[in-house]
């Protein structure tokens, strides 16, 4: 019996639930040519939705393009990675590379074949120094869409900093203000940096899209998801349990993904029964496996910015009082404020409503374990 849990890449059915909604508006707001900035805290899933969208759409007929910022790391990567794209919407890559290579001069796409015969894109410069202006690479969706649009997504898009920053960007969004055929999703987990982007006066996106802040799955359905899939692999299922679970993982969608996937495993060694026993040994076990991972965090943080994260994990609200100060030894409550800060920039933590949250919980159950 395979594992019926899934995490750690994106994924579809049958491990892809919920967010009906969300397909909904973004193919709908796509469609009408309404770009997006979609953002959220790492591990809730939008790469999966947007995919998912994305697989639907062409299914429409729409033609679509999917780049990773993460994998970008020149400007020459960029255009191969556009290049290649686009020609995967096309019906074969000898009618793509004519199309492309009558429109563009400046930089040109080449072809090779791999051992397997199958077609390797990279770019040449005119200049030969990577100076050109990126703008033909850019406007090859626009200048290749018909009746209809073409979709665009930029995932991990605060990454573009990494390509001299304000150029690429500058570049970049002179080219896509004037697509009318192309609608753009701009996605990140790096919320501050990519807010920024496009919200501030001064930067090359200010309000480009409308604004999407992915949430969380509700519990219910991921209740349903974690019965469901325990029940059909024949383990038997102690009551409670799906909820602790998702309590434990707080409902992120890759945690929960990841310590069902962990019970799964444990209870195949304890008779297939998943009781509250088994869960803390596959809890126990994530904890062990990413010790050296979690120290290795740890041991980059100021002692400062340690013990603030040792009282967060006791107590996450109502952090900048006196009462918080004194019960954790923790004064000036300004040193605390600026700890924090570097522990929201470094993605450690995030702010919701009136808490602060690990993102990992399980870095906070290792820090309980070990530290206190
Ligand atoms: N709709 C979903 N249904 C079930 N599980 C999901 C769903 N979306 C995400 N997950 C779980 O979360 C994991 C991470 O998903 P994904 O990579 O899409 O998130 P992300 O927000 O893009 O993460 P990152 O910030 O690391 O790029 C998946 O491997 C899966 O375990
Ligand atoms: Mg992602």
């Amino acid at each position: 019996m395979n594992n019926p849990f899934r995490y750690g890449i994106a994924v579809d059915e049958p491990y892809f639930i919920d967010r009906e909604q969300e397909m909904r508006d973004f193919t709908k707001w796509l469609k009408s040519g309404q770009s997006l900035v979609v953002y959220s805290p790492r591990r809730y899933g939008k790469t999966s939705l947007i995919l998912k969208v994305l697989k639907n759409l062409r299914k429409e007929g729409y033609n679509t393009v999917y780049i990773d910022f993460f994998k970008v790391n020149s400007r020459r990567r960029f255009a191969e990675m556009y290049y290649s794209e686009i020609m995967k919407q096309m019906p074969s890559w000898e009618k793509a590379l004519k199309k492309i290579s009558g429109l563009t001069k400046k930089i040109r796409p080449v072809i090779s074949l791999d051992n397997q015969g199958l077609p390797n894109v990279s770019v040449r410069f005119e200049d030969g120094a990577e100076n050109e202006d990126l703008s033909e690479v850019f406007d090859l969706p626009q200048k290749l869409a018909e009746r209809k649009s073409w979709i665009v997504v930029f995932d991990e898009f605060q990454d573009i900093a990494r390509l001299n920053g304000e150029n690429f960007e500058k570049e970049l969004r002179a080219s896509v203000i004037q697509h009318s055929k192309v609608s753009y999703v701009f996605m990140g987990s790096e919320m501050h940096i990519l807010l920024n982007i496009f919200t501030h006066k001064n930067r090359a996106f200010y309000q480009f899209g409308k604004l999407y802040e992915l949430k969380k799955i509700p519990s219910v359905i991921l209740v349903e998801y974690l019965e469901n899939g325990f029940n059909k692999s024949g383990i038997k299922l102690m009551p409670g349990i799906p909820d602790k679970i998702i309590e434990i993982c707080e409902a992120i969608p890759h945690y929960v993904q990841y310590l069902a996937s962990g019970a799964w495993e444990e209870a195949q060694e304890n008779n297939c029964i998943l009781d509250e026993d088994v869960l803390e040994n596959a809890i126990a076990r994530i904890i062990m496996n990413q010790n050296d991972y979690f120290m290795m965090q740890y041991e980059k943080l100021t002692a400062h910015q340690q013990r603030v994260l040792l009282a967060i994990c006791e107590e996450n609200r109502n952090i900048y009082t006196t009462e918080f100060a004194e019960r954790f030894h923790l004064t000036p409550v300004s040193s605390t404020q600026r700890s924090v800060q570097r522990l929201l920039k470094d993605g450690i933590l995030s702010r919701n409503a009136d808490s602060y949250n690990f993102n990992d919980p399980f870095l906070r159950l290792w820090i309980r374990k070990i530290m206190i």
